[in-house]
């Protein structure tokens, strides 16, 4: 069956949200892996959203911690216009109806501190329940605006390309042969995550937008810069619940085996060092022996600050307040992705791509924290009210083409990459490392789409032979280092 719709929107995370809604008056159709958009990723972000509001912070101070996160790597330009964007999208969110926590006077907003950040800036609501709060009140706009029409469970698995544009997906899931024509795509699909042994993200943060679109030939950029949340809980499974950084903002610390501070003399920023530097210390604890986060003694109201981080915890027996809370660095964030310029538009015409899966360099080579949200607010309402405007149909001659994403692994195949990934794009990586998973992967990228999206990240890996942000070599003197001559 075939269908047309002006505009597609394929992702419910907060960017496929945002930028449904800024469509208006264009209908747009909003495609939805998940039933409902609580499914995603942006759901489970606890710390909050990044803006400079408190009194002696600036648009400044935000966009000098966003570059020094992201090693210097980001887009400037687009750098400053997230930050100067910030606080306006607070506004935005709480016209929407999220409401944000405020201090004991219910006056102004409480703002919490985390890694990287040079001041207390993190806007949150419901304590650590951040994303399920903004995600619950964009779904609601969505369900009311007469222009959005949402359709859950629908894995797009195939583009339709005419003349080199896209102009077009096939539906898979419960739109299964279900074909959509129309004059923009716009890929909000989120991260990959759910590629790695350990992650923080859900089960569907799998990449299968981002290799459908490889697939089709759209340019990827920086897709060896990964990020590592150090404190994920460490549990023997593959998803793994989220400690939120904030808990080190109110005093908690990582300690070792031995109880020894973890992040002691390491780092001017200490246990809020950015979130490359921490996860990589907590990594190496991990292989001699272990990490812990200590949060006793905080003297806090878990039940109101860290409802998410309580009942995660008390779910696997573990009092927070009360003994310390075993931790490992899990894979969090894709900084690289789809590459896009600073308006959305992907190397295909008729393709764009939002938030987590795009790269258009604002996060350089490590995300500052609770940068991620925000952006997917800031990039979403900037290219749906573009699509709004323009008429952007791609009427190409000549005939079209399916592309699809082709064959998944399953099963052990799959449970192959997750280890490949870990070990050899994990949060210390080595040349020899990368050779022996590349040799490893290549039956793996022959049977299916997971294992060819693997093999893309260690080439990427492998090319680039310093270390920088996120993405660690061990045999790779920091570029940092090298220019400073400290090698
Ligand atoms: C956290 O709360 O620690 C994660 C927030 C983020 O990914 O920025």
């Amino acid at each position: 069956m075939t269908h047309a719709a002006p505009l597609v929107v394929v992702g419910g995370g907060i960017a496929g949200l945002c930028t449904a809604l800024a469509t208006a008056p264009r209908p747009v159709l909003l495609l939805g892996r998940g039933e409902r958009s609580e499914d995603t990723a942006s759901t489970m972000a606890q710390g909050g959203i990044a803006a400079a509001l408190g009194p002696a912070d600036s648009i400044g101070a935000h966009v000098a911690d966003t570059l020094l996160a992201g090693a210097f790597r980001n887009d400037g330009a687009l750098v400053r216009a997230l930050a100067a964007a910030a606080p306006a999208a607070i506004e935005w969110l709480r016209g929407h109806g999220v409401d944000f926590d405020r201090d004991g006077d219910g006056g102004s907003l409480q703002l919490g501190r985390e890694g990287g950040h040079q001041f207390a800036r993190i806007v949150h609501a419901g304590g650590d329940a951040t994303g399920a709060r903004v995600v619950a009140a964009l779904s609601h706009a969505v369900a009311t605006a007469p222009h959005v029409r949402w359709r859950g469970g629908i894995d797009v698995d195939g583009l339709l390309v005419r003349g080199g544009a896209v102009v077009g997906v096939r539906l898979g899931g419960a739109g299964a042969g279900e074909v959509v024509v129309t004059d923009a795509v716009v890929f909000a699909t989120g991260g990959i995550g759910a590629l790695f042994a350990r992650t923080t993200n859900p089960a569907g943060a799998d990449g299968s937008g981002l290799a459908l679109a490889l697939a089709a030939g759209a340019r990827s950029r920086d897709l060896e810069f990964v990020q590592f949340h150090p404190t994920a809980l460490d549990l023997p499974t593959h998803s793994l619940p989220l400690l939120t950084e904030a808990l080190r903002g109110r005093g908690a610390r990582l300690v070792d085996a031995d109880g020894r501070p973890l992040m002691a003399g390491l780092h001017p920023q200490g246990d809020l060092a950015p979130r490359d530097v921490v996860a990589r210390r907590v990594w190496q604890a991990g292989c001699n022996g272990g990490a812990w986060l200590d949060s006793t003694g905080l003297g806090i109201d878990w039940q109101r600050e860290f409802p998410t981080a309580l009942a995660a915890c008390t779910a696997h027996g573990i009092d927070p307040a009360a003994v310390l809370v075993p931790v490992t660095a899990a894979a969090h964030f894709h900084m690289g992705g789809l590459a896009t310029d600073a308006a959305g538009n992907t190397s295909l015409p008729g393709l764009y791509a939002v938030g987590e899966v795009a790269c258009n360099g604002v996060h350089g080579a490590n995300r500052l924290a609770s940068n991620s949200l925000l952006e997917g607010v800031v990039s979403g309402r900037r290219l749906g009210a573009r699509l709004a405007r323009s008429a952007c149909a791609f009427r190409r001659g000549g005939g079209t083409v399916l592309v699809e994403r082709g064959r998944g692994l399953s099963g052990a195949g799959l449970g192959a990459v997750h280890d490949l990934l870990w070990r050899a794009v994990g949060p210390v990586r080595s040349g020899h490392g990368l050779r022996s998973a590349l040799a490893a992967v290549t039956p793996l990228a022959e049977a299916g789409w997971q294992g060819r999206l693997a093999r893309d990240l260690m080439e990427a890996a492998a090319r680039r032979r310093i270390s920088v942000g996120a993405h660690w070599r061990d045999d790779a003197v920091p570029k940092a280092q090298l220019e400073s001559g400290v090698a």
